[in-house]
């Protein structure tokens, strides 16, 4: 099927889908004028700026810049990509879908997907085959038992064991003839042209799938002590760490059936929860929860329960994780286990009804805080009751409901042991000044010439992911091209050499970057392939409803500025783990290579922002 039929089958759909009456499925519209209105569903709000037209089929959020089409309204709201989206809408207008074909790049990007997740699943099979059939596999056989996972769990899991020898899966796959470069890029190999060699040795493996179960990468586990404890795959074409939720695959049933997910650290929680049948556990795998699992763990419940062990719960990435999903509404409850217990430990010690009464017993992130903050001071004295209150103060405030906030209140008046009125009356003041404080801040801010265009909550969301920054940046830079021919023309030259760090926006780049500028400008929607096409819509749309005066010279600059210090941190990050491979005897050229490269990259920044300190 070419181009043009996939053309006519998405323009069938959207005219067969009209966009007021699906959006108002998902959101309370009344008429206004010309255009419906609503709360926004990308955003939490009290007073509507959600927009929608039925003139123009385009929906706008005032509040958060949301926009698009029907057809991005799908993909937003049910989180999914451009194909699955546009089956929904074929199927709620009735409209029967041939196999869609993808764009030639989006068809290669398909195939060295699968080829990635082929060479993964032989990876898996020759790793399990070594820990249940070989002499070598024993003593990860024992360790697992000393763990107290059963064989069948661990089947289950797809455990495996990757022996000592550096080159045992490299051998395998040459003499198979499977290109190494290629099983490098899986993760599975390191070395390049100086040699290749296995990534993972001695090591208990652990698969890491995605949601549908194919498996994106591996974590592996010394069956000793040392340094580090688990090794992960790298970043690949299909595994980014921040994005994948340990277990999903297994726990999308029981997720299902019990209406809730418990969220755990480590694979061995995961294992052993599943083992014992509770089996609505994922792991976020040792990092605070991102915003990529937030999304991905709403997609399956609304209802998420925290289980890490007692030290990891009070951190401040790991509150901030659990800010970020109640924000993006989820009820999140945190469960509170006993010291020096994680759930893997308590489920071996109280076994499954043990575990679920604490789970039973788990609290809201309000009531988790005040109990972390009153552990923390001594609320004996006055003056430790006022620092707690003083405290609790700056969390009260993000509480938007004003009942909820009460009760909230006479919470914390209990436990700190001070009289109900006091407390109203420090709250109040405390309030007061707040209030005060942000006006001041936004008239400044609104004083400013910025072009820094996201509304007050955004710009808080964006002030607790900095990666947000990059994206509003990127995204913002786009508009501006697509609003002014003039503006493209002028910067097209730098944008040559420029690389979007949102692999969407990139390829958006490039497929800009071949339009001919001596005809039709922004170009039509039909020149882009459906991967790139929804975000176009969606831009063109915000740029439509919504257009903004943008400084786009500085917009690059700080991008610029941006891509180095990231990159600079990346190589950071490499060189210290390289640093830890040295004692394992990993070569040492690479080490150097990347601090000839961190140099050089100071240098740069040095040379180019000679006023930025940013980086320390
Ligand atoms: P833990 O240190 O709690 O490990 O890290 P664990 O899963 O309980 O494993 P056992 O019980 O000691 O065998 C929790 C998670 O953090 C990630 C892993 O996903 C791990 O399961 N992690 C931890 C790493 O990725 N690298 C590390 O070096 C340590
Ligand atoms: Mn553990």
């Amino acid at each position: 099927m070419d181009r043009l039929t996939n053309e006519k089958i998405i323009s069938d759909v959207k005219e067969n889908n009209d966009i007021v009456a699906v959006i108002s499925e998902y959101v309370n519209l009344k008429q206004r004028g010309r255009s419906f209105l609503g709360l926004c569903p990308f955003h939490s709000e009290k007073t509507p700026s959600f927009t929608v037209s039925r003139e123009k089929q385009l929906f706008y959020c005032f509040g958060c810049g949301a926009g698009g089409d029907v057809l991005s309204f799908i993909m937003r709201i049910e989180n999914l990509t451009f194909g699955p989206a546009l089956r929904l809408l074929a199927e709620r207008a009735n409209i029967k879908l041939p196999e869609l074909q993808l764009s030639p790049t989006g068809q290669k990007q398909k195939e060295e997907r699968e080829r990635l997740y082929r060479l993964n699943a032989f990876a898996a099979e020759f790793y399990q085959k070594i820990l249940w059939e070989t002499k070598t596999g024993e003593k990860a056989v024992a360790y697992l038992e000393a763990r107290g996972i059963t064989r069948a769990a661990a089947e289950k899991f797809g455990l495996g064991y990757a022996p000592p020898q550096w080159r045992a899966l490299v051998g395998l796959l040459r003499k198979k003839g499977v290109a190494l470069d290629e099983a490098e890029k899986a993760g599975l190999v390191c070395g390049g042209a100086e040699g290749f060699y296995d990534r993972f040795r001695d090591r208990l493996l652990f698969p890491i799938t995605d949601p549908r179960g194919q498996i994106i990468g591996f974590g592996g586990r010394l069956l000793g002590d040392g340094q580090p404890k688990y090794l992960n795959s790298p970043e690949t074409l299909i595994y980014r760490k921040n994005r994948s939720l340990y277990g999903l695959s297994a726990a999308r049933e029981g997720i299902r059936r019990q209406g809730r997910v418990i969220v755990v650290e480590g694979y061995m929680d995961v294992i052993q929860a599943h083992q014992q049948g509770v089996d609505e556990v994922v792991a976020s795998s040792g990092t605070a929860l991102t915003p990529e699992q937030v999304r991905l763990l709403k997609r399956y419940s609304d209802k998420v329960f925290i289980a890490y062990d007692a030290d990891a719960a009070g951190e401040a990435a790991t509150i901030r994780g659990l800010d970020l999903l109640a924000a993006a509404g989820a009820e999140v409850k945190v469960v509170r286990l006993p010291a020096g217990e994680d759930p893997d430990s308590l489920l071996k010690k109280e076994g499954a009804a043990g575990f679920r009464r604490y789970v039973a017993e788990s609290v809201d992130l309000f009531t988790f805080k005040l109990a972390y903050i009153l552990e923390n001071e001594d609320v004996t004295t006055p003056a430790g009751k006022a620092r707690a209150a003083k405290r609790v103060f700056p969390i009260l405030a993000q509480v938007k409901n004003e009942i909820i906030r009460e009760a909230y209140l006479k919470q914390t008046a209990a436990a700190v042991g001070i009289s109900e009125t006091s407390i109203y009356d420090q709250w109040r003041i405390y309030w007061y000044n707040l209030r005060k404080n942000k006006q001041r801040l936004d008239i400044k801010n609104s004083q400013r010439h910025t072009i820094d265009i996201t509304p007050a909550h955004q710009r808080q969301a964006v002030a607790l992911a900095g990666e947000k920054e990059l994206l509003q940046l990127e995204r913002l830079l786009l508009r501006g091209c697509l609003q002014e021919k003039d503006f493209f023309a002028r910067i097209k030259r730098t944008l040559i050499e420029f690389k979007f760090s949102v692999p969407l926006y990139e390829s958006l780049r490039q497929q800009l970057m071949e339009w001919d500028l001596s005809g039709q400008w922004p170009p039509p929607a039909s020149a882009f392939p459906p991967e790139t096409r929804a975000l176009y819509v969606e831009l063109l749309a915000e740029n439509k409803m919504n257009p903004l005066p943008v400084d786009l010279e500085g917009c690059l600059k700080r991008l610029r500025q941006r891509q180095l210090t990231d990159e600079i941190r990346r190589l950071q990050q490499e060189v210290a783990v390289s640093l830890d491979e040295q004692a394992e005897g990993a070569s040492p050229s690479s080490l150097q290579a990347n601090l000839a490269l961190l140099n050089e990259l100071h240098k740069k920044l040095r040379e180019e922002f000679p006023t930025f300190s940013g980086l320390t």
